[in-house]
């Protein structure tokens, strides 16, 4: 059974791939290549003995998107990745974000009306909540006002969705991811910051290695345990598996409606020094930091309430912070040997 996977040599889309494969699905790849590398796919090949089949093309061209409908038929489902994700970013260059991260879907769900395939699951994120009156989080939470553009483009391509099954044969998963760390096991995949990384992990694990000199921690007067912000990271691996879930619940018609709405997160939350001190007990590395200013635009604590999709997907994260933390390292440390 063939799933179109966009964005499928970057982060989460590549451990989704792997996970993916090795639940029996035949994976076409589809990215541009504009925020990762062709090398991601014979390394995901390393992994699990096959290698999926690899399309480099832009979705926002409409075209190019209709003729790969053309070329590729039977594809019983489609999980759609492929987007820009830097929060800082969308905010200096709002249309560039509008224009990739709107456009692209647009083009995928024609390409999919047209080939009449039915299922998409969407990488939405919990940025759709802004920061929630009421904590753990849940889905039917309503959706406050978007800090970012990037948060903008995810509220609007749930509603594009939703509007869309409305009137075609369009089901949809929307799963809302917390904060995605760590990376495989086999060390051979993980997260590729080009530039400077905004998100805390990968920071920490270049200061630790010698990348940056100091991690800064934005703000220590927030109203949580220890004054650093609270976030639900969850191993991307566990996220992957997700993922199939929901396509083979798509596939398999137990989809109770044509749009349903997962969290994926831990249901725990950690402050940024649960972080640093999992790293460091994990790593053996004392990390350097210095506590800094709030970074404007960020929330004070969010995480998840994982009932919805424990229950319904049978789905339940596993891996702990220190597990995630210790990945993140050997992710790092192999990236220093190659
Ligand atoms: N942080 C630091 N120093 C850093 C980087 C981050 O202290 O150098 C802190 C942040 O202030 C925040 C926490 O670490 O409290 C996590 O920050 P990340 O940038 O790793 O993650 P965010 O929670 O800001 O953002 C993530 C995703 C977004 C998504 C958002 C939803 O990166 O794509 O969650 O809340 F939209």
């Amino acid at each position: 059974m063939k799933i179109l996977v966009t964005g499928g040599t970057g982060y989460i889309g590549s451990h989704t791939v792997v996970e993916l494969q090795q639940s029996g699905y035949e994976v076409i790849i589809v990215d541009n290549l504009s925020n990762s590398y062709k090398s991601v796919v014979d390394n995901i090949e390393r992994i699990s003995g096959i290698r999926p089949v690899f399309e480099k093309f832009d979705l926002t061209d409409q075209k190019k998107t209709l003729d790969f409908f053309q070329k590729y038929s039977n594809i019983k489902g489609v999980i759609h990745f492929a987007a820009f994700k830097a929060v800082g970013e969308s905010v200096q260059f709002p249309l560039k974000y509008y224009h990739n991260n709107l456009q692209s879907l647009v083009n995928l769900l024609n390409g999919m009306e047209q080939s009449k395939v039915a299922n998409i699951v969407f990488s939405s994120s919990c940025t759709v909540y802004g920061q929630p009156d009421e904590l753990p989080v849940t889905e039917q939470a309503p959706i406050k006002k978007a800090w970012s553009p990037y948060g903008h483009t995810k509220q609007i391509s749930e509603v594009i969705i939703e509007n869309t099954s409305k009137v075609n044969s369009t089901k949809a998963i929307l799963l809302r991811y917390f904060n995605p760390i760590g990376a495989h096991e086999s060390s051979l995949i993980g997260e590729l910051p080009l530039g400077v990384p905004n998100n805390l992990v990968p920071f920490i694990t270049q200061t630790a290695i010698g990348i940056r000199k100091e991690l800064s921690v934005f703000g220590n007067d927030y109203n949580t345990h220890d004054g650093t912000a609270i976030r639900d990271y969850i191993h991307v691996v566990d996220l992957a598996k997700a993922h199939v879930i929901a396509i083979d619940r798509m596939i398999n018609t137990e989809n109770k409606k044509k749009i349903e709405i997962f969290n994926l997160g831990t249901g725990n939350g950690f402050s940024v020094l649960d972080v640093i001190n999992s790293f460091e007990k994990v790593s053996g590395q004392k990390l350097n930091y210095n506590i800094v200013d709030r970074r404007p635009g960020d929330v004070e604590k969010v995480w998840a309430d994982t009932r919805f999709a424990n229950e319904v997907l049978g789905w339940k994260a596993e891996k702990t912070l220190d597990n995630m933390m210790l990945s993140a390292w050997n992710w790092e440390l192999a990236l220093k040997n190659k």
